[in-house]
């Protein structure tokens, strides 16, 4: 086994509790490809008020992970609506998102809040996969590089390249979430690399081993060539994950 892919289901505010149970039951149902040099992971993210009920159908099946789309940076408290890292550790969650852009932008998540939430999550044993990535505006003025590497900057100076242990990042461009619009698998590669090389700079073998995602318009017909470049580990899906039969081709082309 030398490559891992990790396929990552955010869900967003989609879905409903029948919808839950008619994806697991197509999870349930699809012959996963099997390669002996490539192990792929699939994960889902539905939204808070339906984990535990896919917790229960995974445990009869378990095909995927369960993730979650937030967290508190808190751990417990008067911090009304918001969910504790343990809480999502509790009932079968082994990864949590932090960071999404439509966090940062509708929720105003400063990097600072999402290092304390990326850091909460740690400390409940959870996997956090960090997102970050650059508006149409910045990738125009040159400042992909920038953004991205001083998206890192906060939880770098907090906890150091130790945090990205265990954790996973996904560069997301915003002018590719929702849009079919895909950064080319060169561009996101050349962003990849970058990324991992920040980490390297602090800490290689952390950097070596640190699963880099990709999302924006990942699609079954362009998740193969997307896997394909180096430095991309997996995908961030949206829109595609909703669907079972298109989360499970993307899956499937990790193979
Ligand atoms: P889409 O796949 O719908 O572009 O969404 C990407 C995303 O934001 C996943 O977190």
């Amino acid at each position: 086994m030398n490559r891992k892919i990790t396929v990552v289901g955010n869900w967003k505010m989609h879905g409903s509790k029948s919808h839950v149970s008619e994806f697991f039951a197509a999870l349930g149902a699809h012959h996963f490809k099997e390669s002996a040099s490539i192990q792929m992971e699939s994960v889902v993210c539905p939204p808070f008020i339906y984990l535990d009920h896919a917790a229960k159908l995974l445990e009869q099946n378990p095909k995927c992970e369960l993730g979650a789309q937030d967290v508190s940076a808190h751990q417990a408290g008067a911090f009304t609506g918001q969910v504790a890292a343990t809480m999502l550790a509790e009932v079968g969650c082994k990864y949590v998102i932090v960071g999404h852009s439509e966090r940062r932008q509708f929720c105003q998540e400063t990097d600072d809040i999402i290092a304390e939430k990326f850091l909460a999550a740690k400390s409940a044993g959870l996997t956090p996969i960090l997102c970050v990535g650059e508006t149409q505006a910045q990738r125009e003025a040159d400042l992909t590089a920038s953004v991205v590497v001083g998206q890192l900057q906060a939880l770098l100076a907090k906890a150091g390249a130790a945090a990205f242990a265990q954790a996973m990042i996904a560069y997301e461009p915003i002018w590719a979430i929702g849009t079919g619009l895909t950064a080319t698998p060169e561009q996101a590669q050349q962003v990849h690399g970058l990324l991992r090389l920040t980490i390297a700079e602090y800490d290689a073998t952390v950097a070596a081993s640190l699963p880099i995602l990709y999302g924006g318009s990942v699609k079954p017909n362009n998740a193969r060539t997307l896997f394909s470049m180096p430095d991309i580990n997996g995908a961030l899906v949206g829109g595609a994950s909703l669907n079972a039969q298109d989360f499970l081709a993307i899956c499937d082309a990790a193979l």
